[in-house]
């Protein structure tokens, strides 16, 4: 995890990589540090904290005038969060700095040989090793920075995204990526350096991102040279133009990102939408399915791997194409994926799920898919991130920026974008009639005005929360295609209210669950008119009977649910298979609500990051 800004121009660096680090806060958010260079000395502050905390230290203890600077906003892996270990680290000699997002895994024994000669460690990171170890390479070849990085980096296990600044050769910024994402601005007479380019957004649109293994030398007023760490062969890095713009990237007028990205959601999944889904003609047309159809149609299997919340639109993707596409559906956990020897075939489509298209663990099982040689399809938000490039063929969210920490449009585009496969797969296989196929286009069309109309339980949601707001727990009860929406319920209160709270499939409940309810147990039942109705109505009333508390999600009109739930918030109609772009919204409402009343931090919740750029 980590957000890194770097600026080398001819304007003031300070603003820009404060408001930089601010932007990058999602990746991490314990402490935080600048360095600035003016000309003739480098001066760093750094604050356990925010990035608030830091700037309020930086304007008292340094001058903050310097046209290079580099910054680090920190989410501890190796030391705890403190002044000493928050970035950038400085060298023993002085004139190194260097600003890390990743884990450098073989530190110890690096440390242990710095230590024999000589070197003085303050910090407990692994960071100030690296820093020192391109020192000790430079001083004992005399060579330059960019190649001491090279020659250094080629002696490390592990993965880094990260930017060193030599004041001795003023000019240059030498930065590099191994795992760990990594985008170079270029503007006119000036470069920035960002774990991803919102932080100059507003600068340029002009981007490179750093391949893995790739380093990049950085002078003012020269062209950017990239070349392989490993083997020092350049590159012909390729100049993307960036599509956010700020105004994505701003709170547009609401009090969170977390609020505002729910109430984005109608807008956001027509745009996952747009271009692909034509109700009127009975088509969808998306080009990474197009171009491998064959290898979709011949599945044997799909293999689903993701983390949390994407984890839990595999979910819902595998009730989705088993009903559609009849073809078997696994959803994997990606970090129990990556080490328990699974089965893959060669016909075995693996279809990778991530927001931040970063998760380390996600990355790892694309890599071991790739080996054993199924093919492999990402379904990603951000473009040019990392998986998207280490994936075959894969379809964007199109979702726009997600800023707050807990994860809400990315999911219900994730389930768009798959709905769509797997009805485009349908077609192609013959196993939905068409009446039914063209049926969920004409459904799936008018989805962004039934979540539009399911944000109006927003006031319904503050009203429960107000209620439930000190409750110690929580059940989440779903059945069918609202089980995973149960079980994401779940984790978005757990994460952003630290209530504890669980989602369970409604019928396990009599298998060990019931135990816990009693007047004081808030239980939340996703009940829709479709859907296995009747069954849910049963586990209601084992709820009331043991006089647990019930908050149900019902369709408008319902009459059956009224008369047992305490609460209830009602939603449009919609089919058993897309509700989950429906019975999700007022869950997360609901979350948001608690966690306002609970005087949490919504789009920062403690020890969380945006991006798990670390297993
Ligand atoms: C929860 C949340 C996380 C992420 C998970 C995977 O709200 O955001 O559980 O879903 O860390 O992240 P991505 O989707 O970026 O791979």
């Amino acid at each position: 995890m980590c957000g890194i800004v770097g600026y080398i121009g001819y304007r003031e660096a300070y603003p820009i990589v404060i408001k930089g680090l601010k932007r990058l806060e999602y990746r991490g958010y314990d402490s935080a540090g600048v360095m600035l260079y003016d000309g003739l000395e480098m001066k760093v502050a750094k604050a356990k904290g925010k990035v608030s905390d830091l700037e309020e230290r930086a304007e008292k203890e340094i001058t903050l005038n310097g046209t290079i600077g580099i910054g680090h906003t920190r989410w501890a892996t190796h030391g705890v969060p403190n002044d000493v270990n928050s970035h950038p680290h400085i060298s023993n000699s002085g004139d190194l700095a260097i600003i890390h997002n990743g884990i450098i895994e073989n530190y110890a024994p690096l440390k242990a040989e710095l230590i024999k000669r000589g070197y003085v460690f303050h910090s407990d990171t692994d960071t100030e090793v690296l820093v020192n170890l391109i020192e000790e390479v430079q001083k004992k070849d005399n060579l330059k920075l960019g190649k001491a990085v090279q020659v250094a980096l080629n002696q490390v296990v592990g993965a880094y995204a990260i930017a060193v600044f030599d004041k001795k050769t003023p000019n240059e910024i030498v930065a590099a990526r191994l795992g760990s994402p990594l985008a170079i601005g270029i503007g006119e007479g000036e470069y920035f350096i960002a774990s991803d380019a919102s932080p100059f957004i507003e600068y340029t649109s002009n981007a490179v991102y750093l391949e893995d293994g790739e380093m990049a030398n950085i002078r003012l007023h020269k062209p950017m040279k990239v070349r392989k760490i490993q083997d020092d062969s350049l590159v012909n890095p390729t100049i993307q133009e960036l599509q956010m713009n700020l105004e994505q990237i701003e709170k547009g007028g609401y009090d969170h990102f977390m609020l505002k990205e729910i109430y984005e959601q109608p807008s956001v999944i027509k745009d996952t939408y747009r271009g692909r889904l034509h109700a009127n003609e009975g088509l969808i047309q998306m080009a990474g399915v197009e171009d491998n159809l064959e290898k979709f149609l011949n599945a044997e299997r799909i293999i689903i791997v993701a983390c949390g919340t994407s984890w839990h639109a595999g979910l819902v993707a595998e009730y989705i194409f088993e009903e559609f596409t009849r073809i078997p559906v696994e959803v994997e956990y990606a970090s129990e994926f990556r080490y328990r020897n699974p089965i893959i075939n060669r016909n075995d489509v693996v279809i990778a799920i991530s927001q931040s298209g970063e998760t380390a663990d996600t990355m790892a099982a694309i890599k071991l898919a790739k080996e054993n040689g199924a093919f492999v399809f990402g379904v990603c938000n951000v473009v040019g991130s990392s998986i998207s490039r280490e994936t075959h063929a894969g379809a964007y969210t199109h979702a726009g920026p997600e800023i707050g920490v807990a994860s809400t449009k990315a999911f219900t585009t994730q389930i768009t974008v798959l709905t769509m496969i797997a009805l485009r797969l349908a077609k192609a296989k013959g196993t939905l009639s068409t009446s039914v196929f063209h049926a969920y286009l004409n459904e799936l069309e008018i989805i962004p005005e039934k979540v539009k109309e399911a944000l109006e339980t927003n006031e319904k949601a503050k009203e429960i929360a107000a209620v439930f707001k000190d409750a110690p727990n929580c059940l989440y009860l779903g059945r069918g295609y609202n089980f995973p929406v149960a079980l994401e319920g779940a984790l978005k209160l757990k994460e952003i209210s630290y209530i504890h709270a669980e989602g369970y499939p409604a019928a396990e409940m009599k298998h060990g669950p019931i135990a816990l309810i009693d007047e004081l147990m808030p239980v939340i039942v996703i009940a829709p008119k479709q859907g296995h109705y009747d069954k849910i109505v049963s586990n209601i009333q084992e709820i009331k009977s043991r006089s647990g508390k019930i908050i149900a999600v019902v369709t408008k009109g319902d009459t059956q649910v009224r008369e047992l739930a305490d609460y209830i918030i009602e939603i449009p109609e919609t089919s058993d298979a897309l509700s989950p772009l429906i019975t999700t919204i007022p869950l997360q409402l609901l979350s948001y609500h608690i966690a306002v009343m609970r005087g949490c931090n919504v789009d920062q919740p403690r020890n969380l990051a945006k991006s798990v750029t670390v297993e």
